[in-house]
């Protein structure tokens, strides 16, 4: 599903060089859930821009199902993210001027499905917010605009779902509620799950936890050892 190899960025401030990454390697098999941890500032938000191909590494590659994003133009890519990948922004990146139900319906009416209102509106039911569908994200708490996000990265059933700390936000009831719906999702649709995550119960359910530090990716839990390629 995942293939990354040999990858190193880096941000350029100036005078000041910030190694994020440096050499990373990481196979992830169709299906798996992978829990990405780390210290503030170890990169874990930009492994996942470019696991979805919005940032370009500065060397290395990076294959999602056999296919290197970097011989990938802007509009290649962005059909990759419209038909296999469901993000989950840390900052949300809802669209102000529209509800709850359009933001999560919008994935779908951009491929012309004509079930997008029905399915989106299914899919904010199961995220407890059936009754906000026509509030608009600055009428929405924090946690509630995350819970719509998540429903929005999930409404085209992506085979590959990246959140970026999507229980950071919730309340113990409502991260419960969030943590059993990914995982229901990877058990009835096979969605690989990859997630940035401090949450000790999303890790101690994942198959795998890795923890990045300086620029270095390292699994510290692998509980399918016998079967996984190896970091
Ligand atoms: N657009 C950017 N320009 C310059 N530096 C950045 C940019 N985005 C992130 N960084 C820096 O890169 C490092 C990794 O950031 P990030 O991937 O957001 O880490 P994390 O998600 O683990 O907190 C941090 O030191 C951060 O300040
Ligand atoms: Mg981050």
């Amino acid at each position: 599903m995942i293939e990354i190899s040999d990858l190193s960025m880096h941000y350029q401030l100036g005078a000041t060089r910030i190694d994020v990454l440096r050499s990373v390697n990481l196979s992830v098999a169709a299906g798996e859930r992978v829990a990405i941890t780390g210290p503030s500032g170890s990169g874990k938000t930009s492994l996942l821009l470019l696991l979805s191909g919005l940032e370009r590494p500065g060397s290395g590659r990076v294959a999602i199902d056999g296919t290197g994003l970097g011989g990938m133009d802007a509009d290649a890519l962005a059909d990759l993210r419209r038909d296999r990948i469901g993000i989950v922004f840390q900052s949300f990146h809802l669209l102000p001027s529209l509800s709850a139900l359009d933001n999560v319906a919008l994935p779908l009416q951009m491929a012309n499905r004509p079930d997008a209102h029905e399915r989106a509106a299914a899919l904010l039911q199961r995220v407890g917010l059936g009754a906000r569908q026509g509030h608009y994200p600055s009428q929405l708490s924090g946690g509630e605009q995350q819970r719509v996000a998540i429903a929005r990265a999930l409404v085209h059933r992506p085979r590959l779902l990246l959140a970026d700390e999507p229980t950071g936000n919730l309340d113990d009831h409502t991260g419960e509620a969030i943590r059993d719906l990914l995982f229901e999702l990877n058990l009835e649709a096979g969605t690989t799950l990859v997630l940035v995550t401090h949450d000790p119960d999303f890790a101690a359910r994942c198959d795998r936890v890795l923890r990045l530090h300086d620029g270095h990716l390292t699994e510290v839990k692998n509980s399918r050892a016998a079967d996984a390629i190896p970091v």
